[in-house]
């Protein structure tokens, strides 16, 4: 592959949860030969809990602050495909990060689309509510802005993992000549 070469930084996927980060993240980086890792799945490791109970037992600030601590460890390397959680965007200094040390890709949905993908999961603690889909819809039109700021964005909607990869992939050629 012959971007490859030309990718020395990281590729931070970002976007609302049931974006796909996670399962784009996998394919992208076995397709392109890089680093995969999951900035939730090292955040358990870490603690030896899951985010439900690290929200749970802490409260959501913790959870941020490990966050941004594992986000800035992760990207002292390069070479390496990054899933973010759905609230990376939150931070100013998550995004200074995340912009010197790479390329953002934003992977956008409808909330109809999100909701459909996400409400029979109950590991997300912040939909743990009276009225999920209303919190979806609340969440995604704040940081809908912030999604925004990404390098790329690519629309997901009837897309699969792989041909959203793929439309990755295009893309980046197409920035990397
Ligand atoms: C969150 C998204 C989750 C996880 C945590 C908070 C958010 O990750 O980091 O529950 O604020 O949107 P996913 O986007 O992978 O579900």
């Amino acid at each position: 592959m012959v971007i490859k070469n030309k990718i020395s930084k990281n590729i931070y996927l970002i976007g609302f949860m049931g974006a796909g980060k996670t399962s784009v993240g996998k394919i992208l980086a076995e397709k392109l030969q890089l680093e995969f890792c999951d900035l939730d799945e090292l955040i358990e490791a870490e603690c030896g809990k899951t985010i439900s109970s690290i929200f749970s037992d802490h409260g959501e600030a913790f959870f941020r602050e490990l966050e941004s601590k594992t986000l800035r460890s992760v990207s002292q390397n390069g070479g390496q495909i990054v899933a973010t959680g759905g609230g990376v965007v939150l931070r100013q200094s998550n995004w200074k990060i995340m912009k010197e040390e790479g390329i953002t890709i934003y992977l956008k949905a409808s909330p109809d689309v999100l909701w459909n993908r996400i409400k029979n999961d109950t590991s997300r603690p912040l939909l743990q509510v009276e009225k999920p889909f209303e919190k979806v819809r609340e969440l995604l039109s704040l940081r809908m802005p912030l999604y925004e700021k990404a390098d790329i964005v690519i629309e997901t909607e009837n897309k699969s993992p792989e041909n959203i990869a793929d439309n990755i992939i295009g893309q980046l050629s197409d920035s990397f000549g």
